[in-house]
């Protein structure tokens, strides 16, 4: 199981630091919120902060866009230092277009589903990503709770994506309760930020999350 930890949630004014702590407890990448207040009601980051967040890691940058026309951005993001990038299906009337602009532009490609989106809507599209990232919440904000019929999704979506070699990443209230059940659904990646950067030790949050995903307790 690979984690990524969203710094949706950490202290934006010690970025470096909330960067390293995760690193240190062995986070595999770093899950970058990008929102631009029209997509979803919230604003976020955008490039310049991803610039300096690649300048203090060696960990591979997952950009979650939660923006109106991503595709005008991709060039800018990958240039940031983007080693994924993450559009949403709702946002695009372009998929495929929009996907093979990423790989394009040298990273690798991922779409996000909203909770109310159907996982057929990227049946067409499963050879030209890398990762499908199922929102388990709507989109928005940290902190919110987990949508229960996401373990059906993920098993449907797992289904659909049968031998190909596509991440299946989880984002929205994961933590360490639900993520033995998410690994068993099909889940191959989680995304989290309050289980991680609301615990007094985000470094162990890491870990707890990681082994609760690989053993029953
Ligand atoms: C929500 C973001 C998530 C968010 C997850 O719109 O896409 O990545 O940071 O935060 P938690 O884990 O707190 O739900
Ligand atoms: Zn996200």
């Amino acid at each position: 199981m690979k984690i990524a930890p969203s710094i949706l949630s950490a202290d934006f004014a010690a970025l470096g630091e909330a960067v390293a702590r995760v690193e240190a407890g062995g986070a595999d990448q770093l899950h970058v919120d990008v929102m631009d207040g029209r997509f979803v009601p919230n604003i976020t980051i955008g490039p310049p902060v991803l610039e300096s967040i690649r300048k203090r890691t060696r960990l591979p940058l997952d950009v979650h866009l939660m923006i109106v026309e991503p595709e005008r951005y991709i060039e800018t993001f990958v240039r940031a230092g983007a080693d994924l990038l993450t559009v949403h299906a709702e946002a695009c009337p372009h998929l495929n277009r929009t996907l093979n602009q990423i790989r394009e532009a040298g990273a690798k490609a991922g779409v996000a589903l909203n909770p109310s989106t159907p996982p057929d809507t990227i049946e067409w599209v499963l050879d030209d990503l890398d990762l499908i990232l199922v929102m388990s919440v709507n989109p928005g904000f940290g902190g919110q709770a987990f949508i229960p019929s996401s373990y059906a999704k993920v098993r449907q979506i797992k289904t659909l994506v049968g031998t190909r070699p596509i991440e299946v990443s989880v984002d929205g209230g994961v933590n360490k309760e639900k993520a033995w059940a998410l690994a068993q659904a099909g889940a191959s990646t989680l995304v989290a930020g309050s289980a991680i950067y609301g615990a007094q030790d985000p470094a162990q949050a890491v870990r707890d999350l990681r082994t609760a995903s690989e053993a029953h307790r």
